[in-house]
């Protein structure tokens, strides 16, 4: 049912933790099925440097966190809004079609976090697009 890459970033997640004093932290839960997923952002110069975070929920929604993580890191902040979940399943691999929606909880909960930032900064936050 799960793809190699789902079960290896299920079973070692990358980026895990928190980051103390972050440029931006955000928190999506999935209405699906209550789970919530926490991010903290490091941004230097407008490019995420560090990216950390925190899931509490099965096995599709720690490997979308764990491969968002690592799709972002190192990209701009607009780059990083930018990343979809579908992007996140499909470097993945592909994830069932019922777990789909674990990937979006990566996608909100970054988006969450680089609003948080942009409101550090004084900037207008961003728009969220709908997902169904
Ligand atoms: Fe919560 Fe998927 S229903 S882990
Ligand atoms: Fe709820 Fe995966 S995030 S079932």
């Amino acid at each position: 049912m799960y793809s190699e890459k789902v079960l290896d970033h299920f079973q070692n997640p990358r980026n895990v933790g928190e980051i103390e004093n972050p440029d931006g932290v955000g928190q999506a839960g999935n209405p699906k099925c209550g789970d919530i997923m926490k991010i903290y952002l490091r941004v230097e110069n407008d490019v995420i440097t560090d990216i950390r975070f925190k899931t509490f929920g099965c096995a599709s929604a720690i490997a979308s966190s764990s491969m968002a993580t690592e799709l972002v890191k190192g990209k701009t902040v607009e780059e990083a809004w930018n990343l979809t979940n579908k992007a996140v399943a499909e470097a993945l691999d592909g994830l069932p079609p019922v777990k789909m929606h674990c990937s979006v909880l990566a996608e909100e909960a970054i988006h969450a976090a680089i609003n948080n930032y942009r409101r550090n900064r004084g900037l207008p936050v961003w728009e969220e697009e709908s997902h169904d």
